[in-house]
């Protein structure tokens, strides 16, 4: 990429994206990390610009994180979900879309269950879409903000070694996560009951294990996956508990991790089942720094998109 410009209209998913594309996006949340920590925590950046955020699908984190960004950098911003919105009656995700061209927006943020759901409101749209989640595909701006994050902790990205235990089948995180990750030449195994792996995995340049100890012996980092049932249509394991049995990442299993591994979770968090409650909240957890860094890595992309020359 030349002169490390943004030249991309959408982000949809890391699938797509040069890892220079993801530096960019990396280096550039850095830069904005620092109003954080000011006693005025906002700038002109986006003034006159409307965001609109379309969730058809809950979230605490990202649609927070989404609209705190939006609001650091003065843009206006519009929530929109369906329990309120015309879709109730009817009316198809193209024809809401037109309407809020038609009402001049310059970015839409779009939380979808349906794969792909982000990608056609793109074709549908000349302004900018950001994918916050689409079914079982991707979830870039987390798996940017893992990244971020997992760069902070280690100094590096190259050669981490990051172990993914859990729900790989059904976890866009995951899925974006690999792409990001393996580009940037980290190397990512993955875990859980060989009926939530993809049978792909192998193809997109993972280590796959069942075996947890495996997972965890000399991981720098291990981030834990929810179950997510409500995206399971059959029994993929006999039962929660025999999962948490099998899976569990809690005191005992992490004395035989590396004694700098660090523990991450894209949230909402099961206690009890992938993590134990004490390790949720003990010293290796950076789970709540994910979720600060996750403000940064979203004014980066927010500012990208929207063409703003600094
Ligand atoms: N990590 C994440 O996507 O969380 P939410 O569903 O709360 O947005």
């Amino acid at each position: 990429m030349s002169g490390r410009v943004w030249k991309r209209k959408d982000l949809l998913g890391l699938k797509d994206l040069e890892a220079e594309e993801i530096e960019l996006i990396l280096d550039t949340a850095e830069s904005f990390q620092e109003i954080g920590n000011r006693p005025i925590k906002k700038v002109p950046t986006l003034q006159g610009r409307t965001v609109v955020n379309l969730f058809f699908e809950p979230s605490t984190r990202t649609r927070i994180s989404f609209e705190l960004a939006e609001k650091r950098l003065s843009a206006d911003t519009v929530n929109f979900s369906t329990d309120i919105s015309s879709t109730i009656k009817g009316e198809t995700v193209k024809d809401t879309a037109k309407n809020l061209e038609a009402l001049q927006v310059s970015l839409v943020i779009m939380r979808h269950p349906s794969s792909g759901a982000p990608h056609r409101l793109a074709r549908y749209l000349k302004c900018g879409v950001i994918n916050a989640g689409d079914g079982i595909n991707e979830h870039p701006t987390q798996a940017l903000l893992d990244m971020f994050t997992v760069r902070q902790k280690k100094g590096k990205l190259k050669g981490v070694k990051v172990s993914f235990i859990g729900d790989i089948l059904h976890s866009r995180v995951a899925r974006s996560n690999i792409w990001g990750l393996t580009k940037l030449g980290a190397e990512v195994t993955v875990c859980g009951p060989r009926t939530l792996i993809p049978r792909d995995a192998e193809q997109l340049g993972v280590r796959v294990t069942t075996n947890l100890e495996e997972a965890v012996d000399g991981a720098d980092v291990i981030n834990l996956l929810r179950i997510q049932l409500e995206r399971q249509k059959e029994s993929f394991f006999p039962s929660i508990r025999e999962y948490a049995i099998t899976y569990q990442i809690n005191r005992d299993v992490l004395k035989k991790a590396k004694p700098d591994v660090v523990i991450m979770h894209p949230g909402p968090v099961n206690r009890g089942i992938e993590l134990s409650s004490d390790v949720v909240d003990g010293p290796y957890s950076i789970i709540l720094d994910q979720v600060t860094n996750g403000l940064a890595v979203r004014m980066a992309v927010l500012y990208l998109l929207s063409g703003v020359k600094s």
